[in-house]
């Protein structure tokens, strides 16, 4: 198979030059658009039925054509047909490769009723709608891999902390879940987001409609886009869904980061709460003895990067005029960075979840140390008729006594809560308090909806699970052809 080397340019007619080479490598986008070109034949197919059924091209033409863009992405698939140096873009290059096969005169008439301007806006949203779906999968494959762990975790207690302090007693499970259901709401940002997206903008032509009478539905069901965009200004010049995705992409990234945050801490040898697997920790070269958690460093620090395209896709929106201008192109590097990154993170980051091994005794036995049950004892104090105020105090009373002795707060004597809760409580009623200064009677007892006890986080358990079930369904849909419908429940 010769391939076509010829120059060819989709401009040039009212030029009396060519581009500079500067200008052509400033232009110059094959380098990372390449990866649109399934999605652009695919849709260089739908256009040509569309001139097809507009009288445009006759049945046997249209024919040749549909033939000659099979033989392009079969060329393309085989890496027979690339771009060369001179092709511009992604668009430029896969007309030289038709014209190469079909001939310049039917491959000259691909591209009446088009302009890249439509093409490009619509082949990000295929690219993206697809990319969409892997990216969920992953998601709930790690959200998946966290239940597994809390499921494993049992009843285990850890210290809850706030502002990294030794806050209150919670069951491991809890503190795992709840990195669950951020992961879970960026799966259901992705599907809410992809109604939105779920719309072509081919046939809007560079930015006002294309005057052959091509009708852009049935372009639009074959690209499997239920929609056509309703302004064929908003369809070519608007990257508001493109930023929509940035941001779904980067919050995942500051999801992942704050549960690395976590793994990272937990793994030191202050805490020793986690060990990872040696398949998923890297040593060094100079020190034989470490084991290092660069996956969940390598997770905090590529979330900056997933934060970084957003905020630059961003800057190149700000102030655009409202209708094509050449700074659109720059919206698909951000995204493309942000797909290959996540997709590259995810899998290795699920490995290092599933595989990590808690250490139950350590962490129950760290539980209840650094007065984690004061907040028990006001409770406590509370259920006795004392107002929480005075509770507080109370139980503020207590802390203080046993940190002047370094002791915990179960080492009180009797005397001591007598003495203490002396204005409140008969002495009979004092020493009771020892009943809540269990962690498994604290935890137990935070049985509220989405509390810590043992049967609320087992209930937690069990609607995340049935939340992955259903939006497993947008996960295994495909955006080419049978466009996925959100069930009632997603909406
Ligand atoms: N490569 C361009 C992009 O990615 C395609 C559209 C070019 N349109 C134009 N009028 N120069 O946005």
């Amino acid at each position: 198979m010769a391939e076509n080397t010829e120059h060819l340019a989709l401009w040039g007619g009212r030029f009396t030059s060519g581009p500079s080479p500067e200008l052509a490598r400033l232009s110059k986008s094959t380098q990372f658009d390449w990866r649109l070109a399934d999605d652009d034949i695919a849709g260089s197919r739908a256009h040509a039925r569309a001139l097809g059924r507009a009288g445009l091209l006759t049945p046997d033409e249209l024919q040749r054509m549909e033939a000659a863009l099979d033989e392009l992405q079969r060329r393309v698939d085989s890496g027979a047909f690339a771009p060369i140096e001179d092709d511009e873009d992604e668009a430029t290059a896969l007309e030289r490769g038709l014209i190469a096969i079909a001939g310049n005169e039917l491959g000259g008439k691909l591209r009446a009723g088009r302009s890249r301007n439509d093409q490009i806006a619509c082949l990000i949203r295929m690219w993206l709608r697809r990319h969409s779906r892997i990216i969920a999968g992953q998601l709930l494959a790690l959200a998946s891999a966290l239940i597994e762990q809390s499921e494993k975790a049992g009843r285990t207690v850890m210290p809850g902390r706030t502002h990294m302090q030794h806050a209150q007693p919670v069951l491991l499970a809890h503190q795992l879940m709840a990195h669950v259901w951020p992961l879970l709401r960026d799966v259901q940002r992705l599907v809410d987001w992809d109604k939105r997206i779920d719309a072509s903008p081919y046939g809007s032509g560079a930015l006002a409609g294309n005057t052959l009478g091509l009708e852009p539905v049935a372009v639009a069901h074959e690209l499997g886009f239920t929609n056509v965009t309703n302004n064929s200004i908003d369809g070519t010049a608007s990257r508001d869904l493109v930023a929509e995705f940035a941001f779904v992409a980067a919050m995942t990234g500051v999801d992942i980061s704050r549960l690395s945050e976590e793994i990272i801490i937990w793994n030191t040898q202050e805490f020793a709460f986690v060990k990872l697997d040696d398949a998923y920790s890297t040593g060094s070269s100079i020190m034989p003895q470490k084991k290092n958690p660069d996956i969940a460093e390598l997770a905090r620090g590529k979330s900056g990067r997933l934060i970084g395209d957003l905020t630059g896709l961003l800057a190149t929106l700000k102030g655009l005029p409202t209708a094509y201008a050449r700074d659109l192109q720059e919206d698909k590097e951000a995204v493309f960075d942000q797909v290959d990154t996540l997709e590259v993170l995810l899998p290795a980051f699920t490995g290092m979840v599933a595989t990590m091994q808690f250490d139950h005794d350590r962490l129950e036995a760290e539980a209840p140390t650094g007065f984690a049950l004061a907040t028990d004892i006001a409770e406590w104090l509370v259920k006795n008729g004392v107002p929480f105020r005075h509770a507080h105090e109370l139980s503020g009373a207590c802390v203080k006594l046993a940190e002047g002795r370094g002791q915990e707060l179960w080492d009180l004597t009797d005397e001591d809560f007598i003495d203490v809760f002396k204005d409140f409580l008969p002495a009979d009623l004092a020493p009771q308090v020892r009943e809540v200064l269990s962690t498994e009677g604290s935890v137990t007892a935070r049985n509220g909806r989405g509390g810590t006890s043992p049967a609320r986080v087992r209930e937690q358990i069990a609607s995340a699970k049935s939340l992955i079930e259903t939006l497993r369904a947008f996960a295994k849909s495909t955006s080419d052809g049978s466009a996925y419908k959100s069930p009632e429940s997603l909406r």
